[in-house]
């Protein structure tokens, strides 16, 4: 039994992000509808809680999130799983709501070159737009999740001062977003920006409202995801297989693994529910699908051991 140091939660929950970031900038023909639905039953079959299942967005902007209405409306509950999905305005709020999602999130970002390459306006103007989002997704009960990408560094601007990413996770919190996830989009982070990049948010939301949304493009997200667990950080996003990346970030490979994440938590003793060799199969799974291999290093070590 590992001994987990005080320092640490006792408890971790995990928000799975393969079948929205996960397959979101898959290359080629669309993923099938049917494989997606299966994704996302497989991965509540794994003691997964939370499971961001599709994206309401622009088709002509993201292709591979147009079947959004028929995922949604194609899986079977799990009761206890919360099924999430991205709507970036009132239009993909209606959408998701009339698909039946439980749970909805808006995206901004703390770099503004980044928000106009993906949400097509500025900082400003999209915590604008989020504002009738909010609203409308209170009168129908419906739970916000803020994100804020690039929160230690940018593809367009570089490095991006903590001070601002706190300053649009309090917009975001301030307007009545749940929970802040806090995206390292494109990987670059390592862990002392990233405990420094907590410190700064904190002072301004709530550390349990905080959630560590890390892709690991330069093999950093299992490092920061520790630094930050010792700052207090009990919400981890992360992609079974490692699949992932934004079509609007150059250099945003996969999310951090799903199994790399609970193999260091199992390690750790810290809880979570999921059934790790579950994840694992699932990983091999859904990557086989899409003609590769997962990029989890424990997917990678469990098949050649
Ligand atoms: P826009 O072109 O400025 O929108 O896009 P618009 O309001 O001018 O509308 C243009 C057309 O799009 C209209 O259709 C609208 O109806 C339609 P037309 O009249 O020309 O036929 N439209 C929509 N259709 C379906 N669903 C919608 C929707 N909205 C408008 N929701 C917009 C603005 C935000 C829509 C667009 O830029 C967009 O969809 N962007 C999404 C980009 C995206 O999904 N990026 C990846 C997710 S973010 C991410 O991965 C980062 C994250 O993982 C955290 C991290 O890692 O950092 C979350
Ligand atoms: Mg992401």
């Amino acid at each position: 039994m590992a001994l987990r140091p005080s320092s640490l939660p006792l408890r971790v929950r995990l928000f799975e992000m393969a079948p929205r970031d996960g397959l979101q900038n898959e290359p080629g023909a669309m993923v099938p509808t049917a494989t997606k639905i299966e994704l996302i039953h497989r991965l509540a079959n794994a003691g997964i809680r939370h499971i961001e299942a599709a994206s309401f967005v622009s088709p002509t902007w993201v292709p591979q999130m147009s079947d959004a209405t028929e995922v949604m409306q194609g899986i079977t509950r799990t009761p206890g799983v919360v099924y999430s999905a991205l709507t970036p305005n009132l239009k993909g709020l209606e959408n998701a709501l009339a698909a039946g999602v439980d749970e909805v999130a808006v995206f901004g970002a703390a770099s503004e070159a980044f928000s106009q390459k993906n949400i097509n306006c500025s900082i400003a103007e999209s915590l604008e737009r989020f504002e009738p989002v909010l609203k409308r997704a209170q009168e129908a009960n419906v739970r916000v999740r803020g994100y804020v990408s690039c929160v230690l560094g940018c593809p367009y601007e570089g490095d991006i001062p903590p001070e601002k990413v706190a300053q649009v996770a309090k917009a975001l919190y301030d307007m009545g977003c749940y929970e802040i996830s806090l995206g390292d989009t494109i990987g670059v982070g390592t862990p002392l920006a990233a405990k420094r990049m907590i410190e700064a948010v904190s002072r301004q939301v709530p550390i349990d409202r905080l959630a560590a949304h890390f892709h690991d493009t330069y093999g950093m997200a299992i490092a920061n995801l520790y630094a930050v667990m010792e700052e207090g950080i009990s919400v981890i996003d992360a992609a079974t297989g490692g699949l992932g990346g934004c079509p609007y970030a150059k250099g945003a490979s996969g999310n951090v693994a799903t199994e790399d994440v609970l193999y260091l938590l199992e390690g750790l003793g810290i809880e979570t529910g999921i059934d790790l060799q579950a994840v694992l199969d699932t990983g091999h799974w859904i990557t086989q699908a899409l003609g590769r291999k997962p990029t989890s290093n424990v997917a990678l070590a469990r098949v050649l051991s």
